[in-house]
Formats: structure tokens, sequence, C-alpha cells
């Protein structure tokens, strides 16, 4: 709000009103945004909400679902959820996904949204000020925003490559991005620090704009068209020959494919898309407005999710199909990664035997545009936790956390880009699991294979046991009448209490035990 209200006391006081803080300082000075105050030996500044460091509030419940949206909408939904249905059963794929959206990731997602909305604060500030501040809770929340920090450095790795297939598709080289070789090529090469300066500056361009003049904005912007886009791709990929049998593909389940490899994927998946085990959602629960209801607005999130993979489904498979009927798709990679940067490019450009060489880039172009739209919401997303710890705990203005996080999130993603190829020991690490690693191998089996899940574990033991049951409820609850009682709040506290965190801890020791040690625990 803006507006500020003095009243002197003894030596000088000044009461608030939300929007400003008050700062001892010595001095008497005007200038941008900042009204510095002297009377007699006081001396006050006033601060305006904003780049000055204060902490942010989404200006409105659409706001908060529409940037939760694009934080959880990204390459995973567009790219991985497709061909992980697509190779496991299809529809039955999808209703194991649905059932752990609904019945597992619904309830860790209310839990984050809330311990965010009742401390109001980043995740370490939150554990520690739920707990009654417990050191050890606050380490806990301490992994929330080391987690982000990490994945952020795979994750900018990708989207620098998504940005530079973008600007080569619309550029007209579609033809060399198809090349066999290309994408070996591309990672090796040090023009992507062209690419990695650019992708930087829309990420910190936009949080540089703080919560709602940032966040906020480009998500307003950036996920309706991002939806306008997927649904032209889509109706576009129907009108193709052949693209029934895609549709039928991916559509008719398929259940002898099921089998508890597919289950942990299935597992994975969902929590990685639902942006949970990453500080992210206690971090934007914090912005959220208290007199919002938290339970309908993490429904929408969580729905949109599911949509967008859904619809990339009817997108990806359709396109595979139409260019090559007799496809077998147990032959697609399973890495998302092999499939956006060298099979998608030879797809897109066969379809130039349909409409000529430029409409086929001009398809290209849409789909990285699209998948790079996603990236970038995601990427916001996650750099905001670091900064969130560094404004509420470290005291720093925004820009100062903007700047540190900018330099320390840059050096370890030009570390990751150079551990592809370009620099020899980056690039063969370490050996674990009788696999040779590279820098950006590690950093991606250590944090998202093995400390999500763990921290989403976490998270549920304390929204359990360690947080008061009542607090919690309540929280989530607000504003709507006898939600404590009701069936689906039961539900919330007994599935946080036991099956829950027992499945991510058994995800957790699978992993490790898999990606560690080369061994399948448990059989699954
Ligand atoms: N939900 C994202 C996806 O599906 C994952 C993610 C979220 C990654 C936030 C980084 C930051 O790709």
């Amino acid at each position: 709000m803006a507006g500020w209200n003095l009243s002197l006391g003894r030596r000088c006081q000044l009461s608030l009103i939300a929007g400003y803080e008050y700062k001892p300082k010595v001095g008497l000075a005007y200038n941008k945004g900042t009204i510095l105050v002297n009377f007699a030996n006081d001396t006050a500044e006033l601060k305006r909400v904003g780049m000055s460091g204060l902490r942010g509030e989404f200006s409105s419940k659409l706001g908060f679902i529409l940037a939760t949206a694009g934080s959880a909408v990204g390459i995973g939904n567009l790219v991985g959820f497709p061909v992980m249905a697509a190779k496991n059963g299809g529809a039955a794929f999808l209703i194991i996904y649905l059932a752990f959206v609904v019945l597992v990731c619904f309830p860790v997602m209310l839990a984050e949204i809330a311990m965010g909305r009742a401390a109001q604060k980043n995740p370490v500030g939150s554990f520690y000020a739920l707990s009654g501040n417990s050191n050890f809770w606050g380490r806990v929340g301490g992994l929330a925003v080391v987690t982000p920090f990490m994945i952020a450095v795979f994750y900018s790795v990708i989207t620098i490559w998504i940005m530079l297939y973008l600007l080569q598709a619309l550029s007209g080289n579609l033809d060399r991005l198809a090349e066999p070789s290309a994408f070996g090529e591309i990672v090796a090469s040090p023009t992507l620090f062209i690419y990695l300066f650019l992708t930087m500056a829309v990420v910190y361009g936009i949080l540089a704009g703080g919560v709602k003049d940032g966040i906020e904005k480009a998500a307003k912007v950036l996920m309706p068209l991002l939806f306008l886009m997927l649904l032209f791709l889509v109706i576009f990929v129907m009108t193709l020959d052949n693209a029934e049998a895609g549709v039928a593909y991916y559509l008719i389940p398929d259940f002898s494919k099921i089998n508890s490899t597919v289950i942990r994927s299935a597992m994975n998946q969902a929590f990685f898309s639902l942006s949970l085990g990453m500080g992210i959602l206690i971090t934007y629960g914090s912005y959220f407005s208290r007199e919002e209801k938290i339970m309908n607005s993490t429904r929408m999130v969580a729905m949109t999710d599911t949509a967008v993979a859904f619809f990339a489904g009817l997108l990806i498979l359709p396109a595979i199909f139409a260019i090559n009927p007799d496809v077998d798709v147990q032959s697609l990679s399973d890495s998302s990664v092999s499939l956006i940067f060298s099979y998608l490019p030879q797809l897109f450009l066969e379809m130039q035997s349909f409409f000529g060489y430029t409409g086929a880039s001009i398809v290209a172009t849409v789909f990285f545009l699209l998948v790079f739209f996603a990236a970038i919401t995601s990427l916001v997303s996650i750099s905001e936790i670091p900064i969130a710890w560094m404004v509420d705990e470290k005291k720093y203005s925004r820009r100062k956390a903007l700047a540190v996080m900018a330099m320390a999130e840059g050096v370890f993603i030009v570390l990751a880009t150079m551990s592809l190829g370009m620099v020899g020991w980056l690039s063969s690490m370490v050996t674990y699991g009788d696999i040779n690693k590279s820098f950006f191998d590690m950093i991606y089996d250590l944090f998202y294979d093995t400390v999500l899940p763990f921290t989403g574990f976490l998270v549920c033991i304390f929204c359990s046991y360690r947080w008061q049951r009542s607090d919690f409820i309540n929280e989530i609850g607000k504003g709507s009448e006898n939600f404590s009682s009701s069936l689906l709040a039961s539900y919330i506290t007994l599935s946080l209490g036991t099956f829950i965190p027992l499945i991510l801890l058994l995800v957790f020791a699978n992993n490790v035990a898999q990606i560690y040690f080369g061994f399948n625990l448990l059989g699954f």
C-alpha cells in the first residue's frame, strides 16, 4: 500500500503501514524511492517495496496460479511426459500418473504452500519459524534453498540450448540442426556463452521486476501465449495424415507395459513436474495473499500442469506417427535431451515434404518458443528461492541478492556448460555406479534424483509431526468453513503422516542404490 504514518514518541517513532520498513540510519537525504527523515538525533529510512528489498506479494489469485503453473509447466511436461507415456503403456501410464498427482503430490503441494503462507518466509525462514526456531529444521530449509540453486544449474544449461535452437530455427538453419552431429558440436561450441548471457539476461530481467511486476507479469504474458502455441501445434499436427495412429497409440491403454519401473518413473515425473521438493512452493506460497483460499488455487495449478503434459502428448506422438508411420516407439530415447535436440529437429525438417522448408522452420520455431517460454518461467521460479532467502535472512536488498545470485549461479552454469565436451576433466569428473560422470551429470543425479524426494519426505514429516497439525490444516482451510472436519482434511493429515513420506523415502533409497551403487533396491 502506498502511504505511511508518522507518530512522534519520546525519541521519534515511526509507525508504518505495510509496504515500508523502518531502518534507523544516520544522515539526511532524499533519493529515488527512499526518504530519509531526520528528527533530532534519530533518522529513519523509508524504503519502497519492490527493488529495495521488502517481500513482495502476488496481486491476485490469478497471478499466483499463473506464476505457480509457470513454474510447474516446464521441459518435463512438454517432452519428458509424452515420451514416458508413449513408451510405458499410453493411457495406462496416464492413469497411474494421475493417481500420483492426486493422491501423493497434491497433499505435498498443499503442505509446501501452507508452510510458506503461514510463515511468510523463504524455506529456511519457514522451517525455522514454524518449528519454533529449531536449528535442525532450519538446516532442512537450507536443503530446500541449495537444491533449487543446483537444479537451476542444469536447467539453465538446457534452456541455453533451447534458446540456441530457437534462434537457429528462426534464422532458417533448421537443416543444420537436423544433422546427426549437430547437437554434439553445439554443446561443445564456445558460442554457447553468448546464449548463456542472453538466457540469463531474460531470467534476471524478469526477476529484477520483483514478485508482482516481474514474476507475475511475465507469467501473465508467457503462460497464455504458451497455451495458445500448444493449442495451435496440437490442432496443426492433428491435420497431418497418419496423426490418428499416434493418437490411438497414446490413448489406448496397454496395462501389460506397467511394471515397477514404470510406476517409479511416473512418481518421479509427477513430483518433479509439480515443482515439489525444491522450496519453490514454500516461497511462492509466502507471496500468496492471506485472503485467498489455498485449496482452489493449488487445484488449478495441478490441473493446468497435468493438462499441459497431456496435450504435449497429443502433439509429440501424432507428429512422430505422421512422419514415420512405422515408428517403433520403444526405440525412442528415454532422455528428454536427445528427443528435443536430436530427434525433433529431424522430424521438423521432414515436414518440409508437406509444406516446404519455410513451413517446417515455422513449426520448429513455434515449438522451440513454446519450450523456451515453459523453461523460462520454471527457471525464474527456481532462481527466486535463493534470492528470497538472501532478502529475508541476509537482509540484502533485492538488487544485491539478484547480483549475488547471478554471479554465483553464473559460475556453476559456466562450469556445467563446459563439462559437456569442452573441458576434459569437467566432462569425466567422477565414476560411480560403474559410469563415468560429468559435472553436469553429477548435479543432476545428486539433486534431481536424490535430494528432491528426500526433501519432499522431510516436508511431510515436518508438517505432520513438528508443525502443529491443527495449524497446518487451518492454514489450508483458511476461508473455507468446516474444512478441518472434512474428509479431505482427514485424508491430507493421514496420508502426509503415513504412506506419502514412506513412498518418498523408498523412491529416494531406490534412486540412491541405483545411481550410486548400480543395483535395484526392493526390485523396483
Ligand atoms: N516442473 C518443471 C518441469 O516440468 C520442473 C522445474 C520446475 C524445473 C522449476 C526447474 C524449476 O520441467
